[in-house]
C-alpha cells in the first residue's frame, strides 16, 4: 500500500475516533507529520494529560506514554509500538537498589541521599524515587530541579544518564562522580548512575574539531546526553526545544553542526546544518513507529481490541506521580 492510501486511511480513522495522536521529535517524518500535536518529552506530557479526548496514541517510546498514565490513569494511552528507549532500559530496580546499597556502604545513609531520575526511566524506577522523596526532571529542566533538589542538604543521586548528570555538575559549578568509577562518593554533590543514551554518545570531540577546521565560523550545537567534553566545546547546549528556538533564531548564512537525533536535525532545516558524526544518528526505538502500526492501533481501538496499552498499577502510579509531580509544581 502506497505511503498516501495510508496516510489517507489514518486521517480518516483519525476523524471518526475519539483520539488524539502526540509525536516527539525524534519520529520518523511520515509519523511526525500526521501527529496532532509535537514536542519534546516534557511538552508531550503536558500536552496530553491536558487533553480531553478518551484515546490517546503516543508516538515515541515507552516511558513517554507511561509518563502521560502516570499523570491521567483515565486515559486509555495506545502506542503504535511500545519501543523501549535504550537509557531508560539501563535501569531497574534492582540496578537502582543496589546503587542506594552502594551509596549507603560507602558512608552516606539513605536518608541523606536525595534521588533525582530523567524522565527517561521506567514508572517502576520513579516510583522507587517518590517514595525516597525523589525528583523527575528532563533536559530542558534538569538544572532547575537539581538547585531545589540541593536545598535539602542531601546528596543527589542522578540517573540513570551519567552525560546529563556530568553536564549539570559542570554547569553549575558542582563535583559530580559517577557509581564505580574508583571515587569516594561522599566527595561528590551530584553522583550519576552509570546510564547513557547510545545516540549520543556517537558524538565525539574530533568530530567537533573536524568541523570547525573545515569552517571556522560554524556553531557547534549539542544535547546535554552528550559526552561532557564534547558539551563542553559546543557553542551551545540545550534540550530538543530549545535547539530548535535557538536554531530558529539564526540567520540562514550561519553554518550549524548539531550533535542530536537524525530525524529532527534533518527536518530543522535544509541549508547550511551538519550532522556532528559520520554515521547517522537514528535512534532505533524511536525508528521503530512506522504509519502501518499508527493504522493499526487506530483499528484496534475501532474494535475495542486496545492494542499496546499502556498499563501501570495503582501502588506504582501513585508513587510515580508524587516524584513526576514534584517537577511539574516548580
Ligand atoms: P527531550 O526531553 O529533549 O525530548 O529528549 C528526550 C530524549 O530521549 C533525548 O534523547
Ligand atoms: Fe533513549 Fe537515546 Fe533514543 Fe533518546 S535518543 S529515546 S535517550 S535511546
Amino acid at each position: 500500500m502506497s505511503d498516501n492510501t495510508l496516510r489517507e486511511e489514518i486521517l480518516k480513522l483519525k476523524e471518526e475516533l475519539d483520539v488524539t495522536v502526540v509525536a516527539h521529535f525524534y519520529q520518523k517524518d511520515e509519523v511526525f507529520n500526521i501527529a496532532d500535536f509535537t514536542g519534546d518529552s516534557l511538552e508531550l506530557a503536558k500536552f496530553s494529560a491536558k487533553d480531553e479526548k478518551a484515546n490517546l496514541i503516543f508516538c515515541g517510546v515507552g516511558f513517554m506514554g507511561q509518563s502521560v498514565k502516570i499523570l491521567d490513569p483515565n486515559k486509555r494511552v495506545l502506542m503504535p509500538k511500545i519501543a523501549c528507549c535504550a537509557m531508560a532500559k539501563m535501569v531497574d530496580i534492582e540496578y537502582y537498589n543496589q546503587n542506594i546499597l552502594f551509596l549507603e556502604n560507602s558512608g552516606i545513609k539513605k536518608e541523606d541521599i536525595m534521588p533525582v531520575t530523567y524522565i527517561n526511566s521506567s514508572a517502576e524506577v520513579k516510583a522507587e524515587v517518590g517514595k525516597m522523596g525523589g525528583y523527575v526532571c528532563t533536559s530542558s529542566n534538569a538544572k532547575l530541579i537539581i538547585s531545589k533538589a540541593l536545598m535539602s542538604g542531601k546528596k543527589i543521586f542522578f540517573l540513570p544518564d551519567r552525560c546529563l548528570g556530568q553536564n549539570i555538575a559542570l554547569n553549575m559549578g558542582l563535583k559530580s562522580c559517577v557509581v564505580g568509577d574508583g571515587n569516594d562518593p561522599k566527595e561528590f554533590d551530584i553522583i550519576c548512575y552509570d546510564g547513557f543514551c547510545s545516540v549520543h554518545q556517537l558524538f565525539d570531540i574530533e568530530d567537533i574539531e573536524f568541523y570547525r577546521d573545515k569552517y571556522p565560523d560554524i556553531l557547534v550545537i549539542t544535547h546535554p546526553e552528550c559526552k561532557p567534553e564534547v558539551c563542553k566545546n559546543s557553542d551551545f547546549v540545550g534540550s530538543t526545544s530549545q535547539i530548535q528556538k535557538y536554531i530558529k533564531e539564526l540567520p540562514l548564512e550561519q553554518k550549524i553542526v548539531v550533535g542530536t537525533e537524525y530525524n529532527m536535525v534533518n527536518r530543522l532545516r535544509k541549508k547550511n546544518t551538519y550532522i556532528l558524526s559520520s554515521t547517522k544518528p537514528e535512534c532505533p526505538t524511536m525508528n521503530e513507529t512506522r504509519l502501518e502500526d499508527l493504522k493499526e492501533v487506530l483499528l484496534s481501538i475501532k474494535n475495542g481490541s486496545y492494542i499496546n496499552e499502556i498499563i501501570i498499577s495503582e501502588d506504582t502510579r501513585k508513587y510515580a506521580f508524587k516524584a513526576l509531580n514534584r517537577m511539574f509544581k516548580l
